[in-house]
């Protein structure tokens, strides 16, 4: 721990805040088709060549389907009180829809590891949905653009998890970053089920209207699940429910120009406020999306609108980084989704948004993660859980001294664990959790493996995906035993 950091921060944080490690189970799990579970559009994905940058699959990932044990004793070495993971919908229910039958061998693996966290004290956070949507619902209707038919099948699988995990999971997350999932699958088209209007990726679909209507359809599948759980299951179980929302930050390239500081909101608007809004504060889309769309930005209906407000017992944040924000000068293009601004990396003054990750968008920006968490908190007044925060290190490759004593993510970890303490302690921001991303190094999408975000080196050539423990992990223990209040 940097000591003159978090001088004056001992005990700033809530005696019952949590803090721990994020993970998704596409990316960890491995086993894709082991026991019954059935295929979701990430295997698939996966499966077809020129897909991914290493042309990896998660197909063993780092085997974490099979070392409940080992892994929550390593947890536990973390010193961590919390710990996200998410649920695969295939594991579950292997074809995915509401009259499909459910899969013991799914619901076996996640009770044990449930039980093995609670035995450790680790208190599980739950998410439902981290993006690996059945490719049977795929293939039947097009999935979520398809909202008729997609939200019955999502309610159901929710139920199905409520039921089954309910009686010890207190915190549910339904949805992981919904706007990422729209736009790099049906915008950019880099992820799964990739479609894009860019047709050298070889793809179907329209990006001037799918990430919408699939947005739309995330949030509405969203609410029905949250109206459910309190309906039937919120008061015996006395759990909380909610939905975890993307956001870098976005900071005007000249602070000076009017332009720039309008540019600067419209695109918090279009990055967060698209799914924050509805959710947090009216019910419906910001007016900016509104003017820049129009009627490609689907409607609520009435009863939409009352269902989606307030659904949400959180905000739920994963963040990483902060980008300048320049306004353009041509009218925003068809297939525009960020606002009509250009995100740079270095403001007027030639100032950097800070040190470079081994991850092209990402860099250290502790000072915007302050500003961010104070725009969320002055706009929707919800207590932040962070979900989400951590980044990669250049030459990260082999197991060295070297790479294990991870200074880069040592000095992210400070820089961001410390605006968090400053903005609870002296900008009064209301924040309950802080998850790092990650707990091991795992499979990042389409990156494959070779963006490892971990705190934990994992040596993919071996066999047993061995495990080697980084200092950022010791690092982040030394401070939240400084910053959580004691008894
Ligand atoms: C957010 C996503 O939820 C997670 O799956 C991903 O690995 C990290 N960002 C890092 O890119």
């Amino acid at each position: 721990m940097d000591q003159e950091k978090f001088k004056d921060l001992k005990g700033v944080l809530r005696k019952d805040f949590y803090w721990g490690y994020a993970t998704a189970a596409t990316q960890v799990e491995g086993g894709w088709n082991a026991d019954g579970k059935g295929e979701s559009i990430w295997d698939r994905f996966a499966h077809t060549p020129g897909k991914v940058k290493d042309s990896s699959t998660p197909d063993d990932a780092v085997l974490s389907y099979y070392k409940t044990k080992e892994d929550v004793a390593l947890l536990k070495s973390y010193g961590v009180t919390g710990y996200r993971f998410s649920l695969s919908w295939t594991r579950i229910i292997p074809l995915g829809g509401a009259n499909d039958p459910v899969n013991e061998a799914g619901i076996k693996y996640y009770s044990n590891l449930i039980d093995e966290l609670l035995a450790n004290n680790i208190t599980p956070f739950v998410t439902l949905f981290h993006w690996d949507t059945p490719q049977t619902l795929e293939d039947r209707y097009g999935g979520m653009l398809n909202k008729e038919k997609y939200t019955p099948d999502f309610v159901r699988y929710a139920e199905v998890c409520f039921e089954r995990f309910g009686d010890r999971v207190k915190h549910w997350i339904t949805y992981n970053e919904p706007g990422v999932y729209t736009l790099a699958g049906y915008a950019a088209g880099v992820h799964a089920p990739a479609r894009s209007s860019n047709r050298t990726l070889n793809s179907e679909g329209d990006s001037s209207t799918e990430p919408f209507i699939v947005g739309h359809t995330e949030l509405v599948s969203h609410a029905y699940a949250v109206k459910l759980y309190r309906e039937k299951f919120q008061k015996e179980q006395k759990g909380m429910i909610g939905i975890t929302l993307h956001g870098n930050y976005s900071e005007p390239w000249d602070e000076d120009d009017p332009l720039d500081v309008e540019a600067a909101e419209r695109a918090r608007e279009f990055e967060i406020a698209w799914y924050a809004d509805p959710v947090h504060k009216t019910g419906d889309y910001p007016s900016s999306m509104r003017a820049q769309l129009g009627d490609r930005l689907p409607k609520f209906t009435d009863e939409e609108k009352k269902l989606v407000l307030g659904s949400s017992d959180f905000y739920g944040m994963n963040s990483y980084t902060t980008f300048y924000i320049k306004h353009k000068d041509t009218p925003p293009e068809l297939d525009d989704h960020s606002g009509n601004v250009e995100k740079l990396n270095t403001n007027s003054k030639g100032v950097s948004r800070g040190p470079e990750s081994d991850t092209y968008w990402l860099r250290t920006a502790p000072w915007g993660f302050r500003k961010l968490l104070n725009w969320i908190w002055n706009r929707y007044h919800v207590p932040i859980y962070i979900t989400e925060n951590g980044t990669t290190a250049k030459g990260e490759t082999a197991p060295t001294e070297q790479v294990l004593d991870d200074k880069f993510r040592q000095d992210f970890f400070n820089g961001y664990l410390e605006a968090i303490g400053r903005a609870v302690k002296e900008d009064g921001v209301d924040i309950r959790s802080y998850f790092a991303w990650t707990f091991t190094d795992n499979w990042e999408w389409a990156a494959g493996y070779t963006d490892r975000f971990g705190v934990t080196f994992i040596d993919f050539e071996s066999e047993e995906k061995k495990r080697y423990p980084k200092r950022s992990a010791f690092v982040i223990k030394d401070v939240f035993q400084r910053m959580v209040k004691e008894d």
